[in-house]
């Protein structure tokens, strides 16, 4: 059972994140959800796909926006975090996953995944400048002190598998749809 401490630690980062996300909805990142006017179940749709610009979003910056309830960290990688994640061994990993299979080939600067921690599901730190990004330069739970790394694979701590990445493609270099 969590201490009142961690509770408190835990409810802390989500409403930090919550108010990032909002942040980033409305200044930094343009979201719209889509509406298919043929469908009768319109306000459903609305929910299940979002479009997300990411023409405002700097190199090394992350921003989160919400999809389904969940947070979606979206990351434009640096070319030391990319070089970074491809020269861990493979044997090294918990959860075995290539820099190649993270991300989508052409753009391997963006990475996209849902963040929840695999372990228990709190919100890791690591999106905003200046937050806690573990030991690998990535993302760090403080929940129980899972670290993942600049791909979000799982690489120290209690969490079995890497950050799980979302249904999403691009609809042209700087819009991506997800869902
Ligand atoms: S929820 Fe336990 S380490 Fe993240």
């Amino acid at each position: 059972m969590a201490s009142d401490a961690t509770t408190d630690t835990t409810k802390r980062d989500f409403l930090y994140v919550a108010t990032g996300a909002m942040g980033a909805v409305g200044t930094a990142v343009a979201v719209w959800p889509l509406i298919d006017q043929m469908n009768p179940d319109a306000s459903t749709l609305a929910l299940s796909t979002i479009e997300v610009s990411l023409s405002s979003i700097v190199e090394g910056e992350s921003v989160t926006v919400m999809w389904r309830g969940q947070p979606i960290f979206i990351r434009y990688r640096t070319a030391d975090d990319i070089a970074q994640s491809k020269a861990v061994p493979m044997e090294e990993l918990k959860d075995p996953a290539s820099d190649a299979e993270r991300v989508t080939e052409g753009q391997e600067q963006w990475l996209v995944q849902i963040g929840i921690c695999t372990h228990l599901g709190c919100v890791p730190t690591g999106q905003k400048s200046g937050s806690a990004k573990g030991d690998f330069g990535g993302w760090f739970c403080p929940c129980h002190g899972s670290h993942y790394d600049t791909a979000g694979r799982i690489r120290k701590g209690p969490a079995p598998l890497n950050l799980v990445l979302p249904d999403y493609n691009f609809l042209s270099d700087t819009l991506i749809k997800i869902g």
